[in-house]
């Protein structure tokens, strides 16, 4: 299971850092008893975390790990990123190539995920009359709902009249697409990983000049009706939407960094 070079050093680090602590230290150096290999999460630490590169996995080889090296070290650049990604509710009709949403889903593929499971696919809906049908369904979701006089339902009231009757797509605010984070419905924190991914998304898609905005009417729609949702966006009635923004050009560019309340944090 493991491969430890001469280079070892025995400075037990490897052992430490594994999550499910299934490595162990012998006089020969680490090792990974075969019977222990179901419980690796392939998590890659114990490779990662050996500065002598010393030490191979067969699950996670060492020759697929890229070096932390060009890693951008500055806090002020990587908070400054951050707090550049807004809110785009004003988009460009231009499409987003494809290329260019596979490199935003593609950063969302390194999200952490519990017990590193990964299983978060992402559909990216690209037909206007798609986009258009989630639309009208998410408005059909909150008609019914106001008919049914549910009191959930009254703060967005409005949401039914400036959609049907003002033809304004308030829904995905005229974005010509809509990035959905899918995952099967029996994973463990599912909803949880496939949120944490379209954080990244959106990080990467900003970096990109491609504007986006969390899609929560959908979203709202998506956990009360799942299976006619995954029959629209043809995927597996197991699957759900763990979350959506809709994406595209902005239309203006943004001068300022985000601002927000103070920092409210206690140390105890
Ligand atoms: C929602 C969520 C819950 C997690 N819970 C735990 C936990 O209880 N204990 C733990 O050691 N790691 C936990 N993790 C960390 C994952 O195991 C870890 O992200 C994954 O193995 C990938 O490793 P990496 O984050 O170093 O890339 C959690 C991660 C997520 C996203
Ligand atoms: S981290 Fe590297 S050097 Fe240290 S014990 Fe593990 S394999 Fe050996
Ligand atoms: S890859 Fe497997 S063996 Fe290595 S640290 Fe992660 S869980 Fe442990």
């Amino acid at each position: 299971m493991l491969q430890i070079s001469s280079d070892c050093t025995k400075c037990a680090k490897c052992v430490k850092v594994c999550p499910t602590s299934i490595i162990e230290m012998t006089d020969n150096g680490p090792l990974l008893k075969p019977e222990r290999i179901k419980g690796c999460i392939k998590c890659g630490h114990c490779v990662s975390v050996c500065d002598k590169g010393a030490l191979d996995h067969q699950l996670v080889p060492l020759a697929n790990q890229e070096s932390t090296d060009n890693v951008i070290n500055s806090p002020e650049a990587v908070k400054a990123t951050m707090r550049s990604v807004r809110s785009i509710r004003n988009y460009r009709k231009t499409p987003v190539s494809k290329e260019l949403i596979a490199d935003i889903a593609d950063a969302a593929r390194y999200v952490p995920t519990a017990r590193n499971t990964q299983q978060v696919s992402y559909l990216a809906v690209l037909n206007p009359e798609t986009v258009k049908l989630l639309a009208d369904k998410t408005v059909d979701y909150f008609a019914e709902a106001i008919e049914a006089g549910e009191p959930w339902v009254r703060p967005y009231r409005g949401l039914v009249r400036v959609y049907r009757d003002k033809g304004y797509d308030i829904v995905f605010r005229g974005a010509p697409h809509v990035l959905i984070s899918v995952y099967p419905k029996s994973q463990y924190y599912g909803e949880d990983n496939a949120r944490l991914g379209m954080v990244y998304a959106r990080l990467q898609a900003s970096v990109h000049n491609i504007g986006t905005c969390w899609a929560g009417f959908f979203e709202m729609y998506a956990v009360a009706k799942p299976e006619e949702v995954a029959e629209i966006l043809k995927i597996d009635a197991d699957m759900r939407v763990g979350a959506a923004v809709m994406f595209g050009h902005p239309a203006f560019k943004y001068h300022r960094l985000v601002e927000r309340e103070p920092l409210n944090i206690s140390f105890i």
